[in-house]
């Protein structure tokens, strides 16, 4: 019989095979400094474009001062337990009621993690009866979700609302027979590519199917929308999703997640989400930090106001340089560029040592090969000086790759990965 750790000793993993080469640059870097639109890199100063900050908030003064005077009065044991158990407090309850009326929902509930609450969410709502019509690029949270169910599933071309009918065509005669309902997953930005969901025209199917909507909105949540209540708010239609998830991870520069739904909804979520009802409720550091965030977002718009000053000047002067980035309808700015994996990290190396910038790197298998994806995440913290520097380090390296410098610098690489 083989040693279950046999295949760990011989495979690392479609990522983990590129370990000898990658770690502790292109992935697992060590950027050090406060959160802000310049920090350091192995010692050397970099401008930051790879940070979900969106609003600046991670170091604002007012938070920081929040979040030490809240570890100070509570420690970060307090609650202990589960919600359900011991674990509740007025002011879970209060970021909740905060939350749900920002996003312009009757009640909301709080989760320990995005990540693992959309997992849980996904989960608590169907039975094996019910199916799943999601789009095929969702975060890996939606598609762990999905694979807990123990009912059909579908996917539907990302994005693409002829290929969500016809799924939701056969969704439904499923449906008619297991005597289920149907739940359709999209997510209200794309955050690897910038695109907006298109829960407008998901919506408007409300009309010939019967199936509710549930939109991951991540990277919608305070960027998009008149007052930030994300991507339903930008595309006017709030109110026909039925169950809203946001993180805390980006916008609010924090920890700790959220849905909104009816009331009803919530009420049934909140006795049935495996993963509040057996784990720690979210510690109340992050409870009040949440708070002064939130309020934060709700009296400040100045802070989405500097964020989308820097998202235009960042876009508009790739688009004028001729750089495509693709169909971005969000902060998320991605630039596509022509190369090999090895180019890819020549290029990451110049951009980093030559030019002092930070910005993360996509390649195959993630994106199509002989792609190079550099995806930069403006924030409210950067200043059109950064974006500036950075419009002219990208020129550059756009000429170095064009002309071979990267495809000879990376022979070496290319020879020890075994790539022609
Ligand atoms: C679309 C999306 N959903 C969910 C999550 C997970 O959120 P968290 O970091 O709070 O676990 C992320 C990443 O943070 C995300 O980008």
């Amino acid at each position: 019989m083989k040693d279950l750790f046999a295949k760990i000793y011989k495979d690392k993993g479609p990522l983990g095979k590129w370990a000898s080469q990658a770690e502790g640059y292109f992935v697992f870097p060590k950027l050090e400094g406060e959160i802000s639109n310049r920090m350091k890199f192995q010692g050397k100063d970099v401008i930051t474009w790879s940070i979900n900050d969106y609003l600046g908030l991670a170091n604002h003064p007012e938070v920081r001062k929040v979040d030490a005077e809240a570890a100070a009065q509570y420690g970060s044991a307090y609650p202990m337990g589960a919600r359900m158990m011991s674990g509740h407090t007025d002011l879970h309850e209060q970021l909740q009621n905060e939350l749900a009326a920002f996003v312009g929902k009757e009640a909301s509930y709080l989760l320990n993690f995005g990540y693992q609450g959309m997992v849980s969410t996904v989960d608590a709502l169907v039975s094996k009866d019910d199916i799943i019509v999601y789009d095929v690029d969702s975060h890996a949270c939606i598609i762990d979700g999905v694979r807990l169910h123990m009912g059909k599933r579908f996917t539907f071309k990302h994005n693409d609302i002829e290929s969500l009918e016809k799924n939701l065509e056969r969704a439904t005669k499923m449906a008619e027979q297991t005597g289920g309902g149907i739940l359709v997953i999209s997510e209200g930005v794309f955050g690897m590519r910038g695109e907006q969901g298109k829960l407008k025209e998901i919506v408007a199917l409300k009309k010939k199917f019967n199936f509710r909507l549930f939109v991951d909105d991540a990277h919608g949540f305070g960027t998009l929308g008149e007052t930030g209540a994300g991507a339903g708010q930008e595309q006017g239609v709030q109110d026909e999703i039925d169950v809203y998830f946001a993180t805390f991870a980006k916008s609010m520069a924090s920890t700790g997640a959220f849905i909104a739904a009816d009331k009803e909804i919530i009420d049934y979520l909140k006795y049935n989400l495996r993963s509040q009802m057996f784990a720690k409720s979210l510690q109340m550091q992050l409870v009040v930090g949440a708070l002064k965030r939130l309020d934060m977002l709700r009296t400040m718009p100045e802070l989405k106001q500097n964020l989308w000053k820097i998202v235009n000047a960042l876009q508009s002067g790739l688009k004028e340089r001729g750089f495509d980035i693709g169909t971005t309808q969000s902060c998320v700015t991605p630039v596509y560029l022509k190369g090999s994996i090895p180019e890819a990290m020549a290029l990451v190396k110049d951009l980093r040592e030559n030019h002092g910038i930070f910005c993360s790197i996509v390649v195959y298998p993630v994106i199509p090969k002989g792609l190079i994806l550099l995806r930069m995440i403006p924030t409210a913290s950067h200043t059109l000086q950064d974006v500036e520097e950075t419009l002219e380090a990208f020129s550059a390296i756009r000429s170095r790759l064009e002309d071979g410098t990267y495809k000879r610098l990376s022979a070496k690489l290319m020879a020890a990965m075994g790539e022609s």
